[in-house]
């Protein structure tokens, strides 16, 4: 008999992430992937080169060094803090954990794709609600959840949209969901955020035992390929969570770059404050050229192109002439939509000339 594996994993839509090539160009400016335009601090790659030394040593496993410096900087408990393989680990354990064969795991229409896939690698079965005009209806989700639903995830902000939802929502949603429904607030890019009525969740998980917030370093911070994330738990949850962890799935250098980068609040408020002014600007731009941008308080632009000649595709394939990477969204159901990371200066300027000289403005 062949070898075959759980029927749920060929159901899997394999995650294709964002490209970094464009064929025969010298210049590349890859906008595809949500990560920081400034990189690292100085001080997280001088962390990641000390720790080159030691890479004899197994790491800590429990990450102590980096959960203490995020306790302190976010003022939060670190003995509920639970480190992974960027934010993407944690999202896996929790689905390992919490549900299996006949659970549902219930996210939104354009939520992040990754629920869906480790939803299928632990056995259960993902669900979607719809959006109102691509942001998260709590409503829908609410009408969504059935005996069989075990975790609700919200990215929140979304990607790719860009949309949030605020404190009030979130809080309504929990305050509705039954309580052996795990909510999952994955606020990847709630350090680029500073609209008043927005909570990363904090405080929502520290109301109850039933919530988890998730965190990354691959935003902000510019540690994308190290694989560095966090999540903040209630204690019952961070003891099961601490029994799914591998004993060593975070590394050493991880470890000690990502505390020397949430250690360096200047280098990361120097980050947001690129955002604020590169984001409007690119918008602005974007609408110039007449097309619609959803609003964002990300670190990207969800750009709707319309039918016809110009397209999504079009300008993609234009933009690739060039060696500007977007990303298609087409995976996410937005077929009609390309979604660009804020770059530098230089990339975000070249990308409004790109876009002027497409439709000929
Ligand atoms: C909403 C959201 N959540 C989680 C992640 C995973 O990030 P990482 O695994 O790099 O921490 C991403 C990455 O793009 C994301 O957009």
């Amino acid at each position: 008999m062949a070898l075959t594996p759980k029927p749920a994993i060929l159901q899997i839509n394999r995650y294709k992430q964002g490209l970094s090539k464009a064929k025969g160009n010298k210049r590349i400016i890859k906008l595809s992937s949500n990560e920081s335009p400034l990189g690292a601090s100085p001080k997280a790659i001088d962390a990641y080169v000390q720790a080159a030394t030691d890479m004899h040593r197994y790491p800590d496993g429990a990450a102590t060094l980096l959960r203490e410096a995020i306790g302190k900087v976010h003022n939060l408990n670190s003995e509920r803090i639970i480190c992974g393989a960027g934010s993407d680990e944690i999202i896996a354990m929790l689905c390992h954990a919490y549900a299996g064969d006949g659970d549902e795991v219930l996210y939104t229409e354009y939520g992040f794709l990754m629920y869906a896939i480790y939803t299928r690698i632990a056995g259960a079965t993902p669900v979607t609600a719809r959006e109102e005009n691509l942001r998260v209806s709590v409503d829908n989700v609410l009408a969504a959840v059935t005996p069989r639903t075990k975790i609700v995830f919200i990215a929140n902000p979304n990607n790719p949209t860009g949309s949030y939802i605020s404190k009030d929502e979130l809080l309504r949603l929990r305050q509705n969901l039954p309580e052996n429904v795990l909510l999952v607030i994955d606020s990847a890019y709630a350090e680029y955020v500073s609209n008043k009525d927005y909570t990363a969740g904090e405080t929502i998980v520290d109301m109850g035992k039933n919530t988890v917030m998730t965190r990354t370093f691959s935003k902000i911070y510019g540690l994308a390929s190290l694989r560095i994330g966090w999540g903040y738990c209630p204690e019952s949850v961070m003891d099961v969570l601490s029994r799914v962890r591998g004993p060593f799935n975070v590394s050493t250098p991880a470890i000690l770059a990502a505390r020397a980068a949430v250690l360096d609040t200047k280098f990361t408020r120097q980050a947001k404050e690129h955002n604020d002014k590169w984001l409007p600007w690119l918008t602005k731009k974007m609408e110039e050229s007449g097309l619609k941008v959803y609003p964002s308080v990300g670190n990207f632009i969800l750009v709707e192109f319309g039918e016809g000649a110009k397209n999504a595709d079009a300008a993609n394939d234009f933009l690739m002439e060039q060696g500007i990477i977007a990303r298609n969204v087409a995976s996410y159901g937005l077929p009609s939509c390309l979604r660009f990371t804020i770059g530098t200066e230089e990339e975000n300027e070249a990308l409004a000339e790109a876009i002027e000289e497409f439709y000929g403005v």
